[in-house]
């Protein structure tokens, strides 16, 4: 039964990051139609909320793999512009609704879309991949933040929240995905802020840009 488990979550996995647009979609829209992210749809007071307020400075924020709108509706309102970008009209449609109910639907926009494909339309101060960045193929790791580079602003940051530990101490040994995913972002990128939390998994802020001499 392990063996079974384990080989079919290997291929979930293995499908999330690597798979066709339209069985991604499909998978997404299947999970948030079905409420099975609504454990995680009040989290008020995350971790990542100081590190965003900190680096927005009233400027605009892209949201990458935004989900059904936490980011969009709980980040104290200091910043201009917000677009959130996900594959799932089924997420969107959800915070589109929440953004609308705490009046802010002309700070917020949404858009549909695979963000290994994604073009965005502007430059922002902050892009955020918030739990999102495990379904980039680690071997596209490197190649979509060089992409996304184009879209920062002088002085604009990567802030990237992720779980990479296997336990529940803080000195638990790391998964390798999110480990190797992370060992990217300090080779290749300048970092300005890396913390692992003592919230429940042990979530890690770490935020980053693109080396001085590559800035666009
Ligand atoms: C674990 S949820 C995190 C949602 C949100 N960032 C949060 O922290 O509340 C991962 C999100 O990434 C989105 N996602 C996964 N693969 C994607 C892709 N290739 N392109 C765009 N969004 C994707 C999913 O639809 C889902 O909303």
């Amino acid at each position: 039964m392990y063996i079974v488990d384990r080989s079919l979550q290997f291929f979930r996995g293995f499908l999330l990051s690597y798979g066709p647009s339209n069985l991604k979609k499909r998978f997404w829209d299947k999970e948030y139609s079905e409420e099975k992210w609504s454990f995680a749809y009040d989290t008020v007071g995350d971790c990542v909320y100081g590190h965003l307020e900190k680096h927005v400075a009233n400027g605009n924020i892209l949201d990458i793999g935004c989900g059904s709108g936490n980011t969009a509706t709980e980040l104290a309102p200091i910043y201009k512009t917000y677009l959130g970008v996900d594959i799932s009209e089924a997420a969107l449609a959800k915070a589109k609704k929440r953004s609308e109910e705490c009046g802010r639907q002309t700070k917020n926009s949404f858009e549909c879309g695979d963000f290994l494909t994604y073009v965005p339309p502007g430059k922002y101060e902050v892009i955020l991949f918030r739990e999102s960045m495990y379904h980039v193929p680690l071997g596209k790791v490197k190649s979509t933040l060089d992409r996304f580079s184009a879209n920062l602003k002088d002085g604009g940051v990567f802030v990237v929240r992720l779980f990479a530990s296997s336990g529940n101490s803080l000195d638990a040994k790391d998964k390798h995905r999110p480990a190797a995913m992370l060992n990217i972002m300090e080779t290749e990128f300048d970092v300005l802020e890396k913390r692992r939390y003592e919230e429940p998994g042990h979530p890690t802020v770490i935020v980053f840009r693109p080396k001085a001499r590559l800035r666009y």
